[in-house]
């Protein structure tokens, strides 16, 4: 693998080694037998805030022997307008591998191409890998595996986080409903890119839960839709709540990426009944980000 750039462009066997090594990483924390970033820098290059992100990425830098670099938009002269194949072209020369967080997919591709350097997505408007990768480790952990296991994404059926599900689903074969409001929903250009017979899309949020092993949801509003709050009312009784959560699995679930709006997207008291999953989730982008960066430098 020479950059994280998608779910989409993964296969099933990579997706599986990743998430072998992401074990081994959390196993071994704090004595890695190797440091395969000792002496390289890596740059952080953020447009969009964070907070899970940047942390997982800095911390699990460091912690492979490397030196992480944070520059938002504004420290650098992209923010100016700098074109991206030209900041990628001077960072290639100077810094080991990339990170990057932004809006449009292809400037991470366009990165990737002109700096030469591996690079990794750390959320577009298109995809979130990385989230994708820890979401499934803590699957993994908690119910040992995606066999037979049925999926519910109910919020957004069309942001990053989604999109990244319905490639996961894809590539992994598991079952994946996505519950989201008629206007919310992927297109019919996209599923038959995606041409995954798992997936269904509904806009009935009961039924996308019903016998699910896994609820996951996300914001209404990804970043940089904040102002679009006619978009926020097609999203009534689209809340994961216990309500909802009555026609789930024995046993299920319930994931978030974070950051949460508490009575928005999910009740406060859903959240805090499953803080422990939810959490350890948020943690698991560490140890997953540790994989990617591990099998970057292979
Ligand atoms: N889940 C996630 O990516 O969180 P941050 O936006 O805080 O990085
Ligand atoms: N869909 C959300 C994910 C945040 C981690 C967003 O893009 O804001």
């Amino acid at each position: 693998m020479s950059h994280l750039l998608s779910i989409e462009q993964l296969s099933a066997r990579e997706i599986h080694q990743l998430l072998d090594c992401a074990l081994r990483m959390k196993r071994e924390r704090g004595a890695h037998p190797s440091q395969p970033l000792a002496g390289q820098t890596w740059a952080l290059i953020f447009t969009k805030s964070s907070t899970r992100t940047r942390v997982s990425f800095e911390v699990g830098i460091r912690e492979l022997g490397g030196y992480p670099m944070f520059l938002s938009k504004n420290d650098i002269q992209l923010g100016r307008g700098e074109p991206i194949r030209d900041t990628a072209r001077v960072l290639g020369r100077m810094v080991h591998g990339a990170i990057i967080r932004t809006f449009a997919q292809q400037d991470v591709i366009d990165f990737a191409h002109y700096s030469g350097i591996p690079t990794i997505n750390a959320l577009t408007d298109d995809e979130h890998p990385c989230q994708i990768l820890a979401d499934l480790l803590t699957i993994m952990e908690r119910l040992h595996g995606l066999d037979g296991r049925k999926v519910a994404f109910i919020g957004d059926g069309f942001s990053n986080m989604t999109r990244s599900w319905l490639w996961a689903a894809k590539h992994l074969g598991f079952e994946l409903s996505v519950a989201a409001p008629a206007a919310c929903q992927p297109p019919a250009e996209f599923l038959a890119k995606l041409n995954a017979p798992n997936v269904t899309i509904t806009d009935d949020p009961a039924q996308a839960a019903q016998g699910a092993h896994v609820i996951n949801t996300d914001v209404w509003l990804s970043m940089g839709q904040e102002d679009q709050t006619a978009k926020e009312l097609e999203f009534a009784g689209f809340e994961v709540n216990a309500e909802l959560l009555i026609h789930a699995a024995p046993g299920h679930l319930v994931l978030h990426c974070l950051p949460a709006y508490r009575g928005k997207e999910i009740s406060a008291e859903v959240l805090e009944l499953h803080a422990d999953t939810i959490f350890q989730q948020a943690e698991n982008r560490l140890h997953a980000q540790k994989a990617v960066l591990t099998s970057l430098t292979e």
